[in-house]
């Protein structure tokens, strides 16, 4: 494995790698549609990424003092090396700069690995969705987690 990735901006020549390593991740990943329009809204969006390599990206919309992180994700390989770390605190720092001052964000309930995660950076819990996702048995919630900046 190599360097540590650059943090860079995603742009639409992007999509295929970034589907490759979404799908590779989420039982129900986002679509090509959902990446294309998230693009042309103009949404902050980044990838970490070593020459060829797709290490991981991330995703945020920014609406006057609430920031929404939509999506984080880290390849497999590259997953608690700091990389997940790097990235949120890039987005942090985006939403700092355009004058955020929370950051919400939504995950499922089962996902222990990003509730840990998130937790690590300081979110709080403060609400939930229910039946939120879609999930292999049904529906799952979702937790809503807030940052102050
Ligand atoms: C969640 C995710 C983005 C975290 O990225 P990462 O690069 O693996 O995380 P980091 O290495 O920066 O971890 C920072 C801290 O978070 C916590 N953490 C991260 N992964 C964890 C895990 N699997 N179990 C417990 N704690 C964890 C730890 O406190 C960790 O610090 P430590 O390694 O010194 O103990 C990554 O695991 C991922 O992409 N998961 C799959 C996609 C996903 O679920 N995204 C979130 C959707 S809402």
């Amino acid at each position: 494995m190599s360097a540590r990735p650059a943090i860079i901006p995603m742009a639409s020549a992007d999509i295929d790698q970034v589907l490759e390593l979404e799908r590779n991740i989420y039982p129900f990943p986002w679509t090509r549609g959902n990446f294309a329009d998230s693009l042309a809204s103009g949404y902050s969006a980044w990838l970490a990424r070593t020459g060829d390599e797709l290490a991981g990206y991330a995703l945020l919309l920014l609406a006057g003092e609430e920031a929404q992180l939509l999506n984080l994700s880290v390849a497999p390989a590259r997953q608690r090396t700091g990389l997940g770390s790097s990235l949120f605190e890039h987005l942090c720092r985006v939403a700092r700069a355009g004058g955020g001052q929370r950051l919400f964000l939504e995950v499922r309930r089962s996902n222990a690995q990003a509730l840990a995660f998130y937790r690590h950076h300081g979110l709080r819990q403060i609400g939930e969705r229910r039946a939120y996702y879609p999930a292999a048995g049904g529906r799952e919630d979702a937790i809503v987690m807030e940052l102050p900046l």
